[in-house]
């Protein structure tokens, strides 16, 4: 069996464990023209962020049984076309849960208590204004999840060792399941986002989800809030947001996805009530490893189990 690694975002401890068991090639990255070029050796391939498998590849990918994404999203891989040929797609998604959860509440606190500006401040040697960087706590505030799949959950369980009360808006999780976190369940967007101090996103990108958040959304947001995006830039509106931020409609955001990636003609980067990050919520030394390793087992299950 032969496994190719097409980009070296996969730390090396998942391609040793393939190694004990396939012939592995590794590459530091693979363009569309290289892939198509050379797909047709592989039973199986692991991607990580910048891999793009778009049908003129499946085309070629004659011995291609599996495609294991280390990692979440799955949108640089035709998935209709892929299932067509019969080809398997999996992924990893809880394996960088945490570490977005973490960071979602990292943007929270930074937007909340000011830390980068306030850093910048201190460094400046400027002076020593306190009351300019005066914070809000997070205790005893209101947090509207959208979405309460593996992050959202993650996201609420911290939230409430924060003393926060948290709601959330999600059409395909009954309310059971969200008290069990000691999540209240609201059935309207619109609801959440007026009834909510800290607003934050966990949907997957869709048709339905992109541009979920947009002026209207904004509009009904407290003027107090904080509105943090740690899933895909496409399910907000950015230029809606930098209004809202610019008019003052809503007071804070932290931002770790963009519309366009890097995001060099943002309006949010003209603005100093949000903080960005350049999409790393998942980018963590324990993710980065959990991610190559289970998409490994994921490549060695696979053949395991088509052998059997
Ligand atoms: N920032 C990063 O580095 C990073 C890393 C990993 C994942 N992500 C992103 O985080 C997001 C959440 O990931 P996850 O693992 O929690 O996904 P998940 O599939 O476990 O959960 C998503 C939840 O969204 C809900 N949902 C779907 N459509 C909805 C809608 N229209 N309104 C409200 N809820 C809706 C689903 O029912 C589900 O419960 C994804 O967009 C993922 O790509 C970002």
């Amino acid at each position: 069996m032969k496994v190719l690694v097409t980009e070296n975002g996969v730390h090396p401890c998942g391609v040793e464990l393939l190694k004990k068991h396939f012939d592995v090639d590794c590459r530091d990255s693979t363009s569309v023209e290289e892939l198509e070029r050379i797909i047709g050796e592989y039973d199986a391939i692991v991607i990580q962020a910048f891999t793009k498998v778009p049908r003129s590849v499946l085309e070629k990918a004659e011995k291609l049984k599996l495609i294991a994404r280390a990692g979440t999203g799955l949108e640089h891989v035709d998935l209709e076309y892929a299932k067509k040929r019969g080809i398997v797609v999996k992924n990893t998604p809880q394996a960088n849960a945490v570490s977005v959860a973490e960071l979602t509440f990292g943007l929270m606190i930074a937007v909340a208590r000011k830390i980068v500006s306030a850093d910048a401040y201190v460094r400046s040697r400027k002076g020593w204004d306190r009351p300019s960087y005066k914070g809000i706590e997070l205790f005893g505030k209101t947090l509207g999840l959208i979405g309460f799949g593996n992050i959202g959950r993650l996201v609420a369980v911290r939230a409430n060792a924060f003393g926060m009360k948290v709601v959330a808006y999600d059409p395909f999780v009954p309310a059971g399941e969200m008290k069990q976190t000691g999540v209240t369940r609201i059935g309207e967007l619109d609801e959440l986002l007026s009834a909510s101090d800290v607003v934050s996103v966990h949907v997957p990108l869709t048709d339905e989800t992109r541009h979920m958040i947009g002026a209207e959304q904004f509009g009904k947001m407290k003027p107090t809030a904080i509105f943090i995006n740690t899933c895909r830039g496409a399910v907000v509106d950015e230029a809606a947001l930098a209004a809202a931020l610019k008019e003052g409609k809503i007071a804070g955001a932290g931002i770790d996805a963009y519309e366009e990636e890097p995001p060099l003609n943002s309006p949010l980067l003209e603005l100093e009530n949000v903080v960005l990050t350049p999409h790393t919520g998942g980018i963590t030394k324990e993710a980065v490893e959990r991610m190559s390793m289970q998409a490994a087992e994921i490549v060695i299950d696979f053949f395991t189990a088509s052998k059997s």
